[in-house]
């Protein structure tokens, strides 16, 4: 079978970019640690109460182990329940030494929303009616803004919150 040069190009090409890209896709999956969030287990978005996690004392940061955190939140329009201080008002910073691992765990009450804490590997999207968890070792030290990247309504700019990692 003859093959006409440009054709041959094209085709080594062709085959070259497509390694590429599963070597990239490799690279971040198993050296940077980028996959998608677990969805598998559902939840009654009416009452996410019903659910251990989302009862609202249960709600925000817990040790469960010796440098292992969980988070749990409600994402509801336009809000994310991290729960509340000693006296009673709303959290809005979640506080994890450096080093440590943390499963996020989120669920949302109405729309889809985002959950992305910028400058790390968390970045989820939260869907009514499902379960979305991500665990992440914090590595670095600093303040990271916590961004719905969904656009979820008129004020969706205001959903936010910030994961403070310190020494
Ligand atoms: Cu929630 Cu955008």
């Amino acid at each position: 079978m003859h093959l006409h040069k440009y054709e041959k190009i094209w085709l080594v090409f062709g085959m070259a970019s497509l390694v590429l890209f599963l070597l990239i896709i490799g690279f971040a999956a198993f050296w940077k640690g980028t996959h998608p969030q677990s969805h598998m287990e559902t939840i009654d978005p009416q009452n996410v109460e019903a659910h251990d996690a989302f009862k609202p004392e249960n709600l925000g940061i817990r040790e469960v182990a010796d440098g292992k955190y969980i988070v749990n939140i409600v994402a509801s329009a336009f809000n994310y329940d991290f729960g509340k201080d000693t006296e009673g008002n709303a959290n809005k910073t979640i506080r994890v030494p450096k080093g440590s691992t943390v499963l996020y765990q989120i669920t949302t009450k109405d729309v889809v929303h985002g959950f992305q804490v910028a400058g790390t590997n968390v970045n989820m999207m939260v869907e009514p009616g499902h379960i979305s968890r991500y665990e992440a070792v914090m590595k670095n030290v600093g303040e990271f803004t916590i961004v719905c990247n969904e656009y979820c309504g008129i004020g969706h700019h205001q959903m936010y919150g910030t994961v403070e990692v310190y020494e």
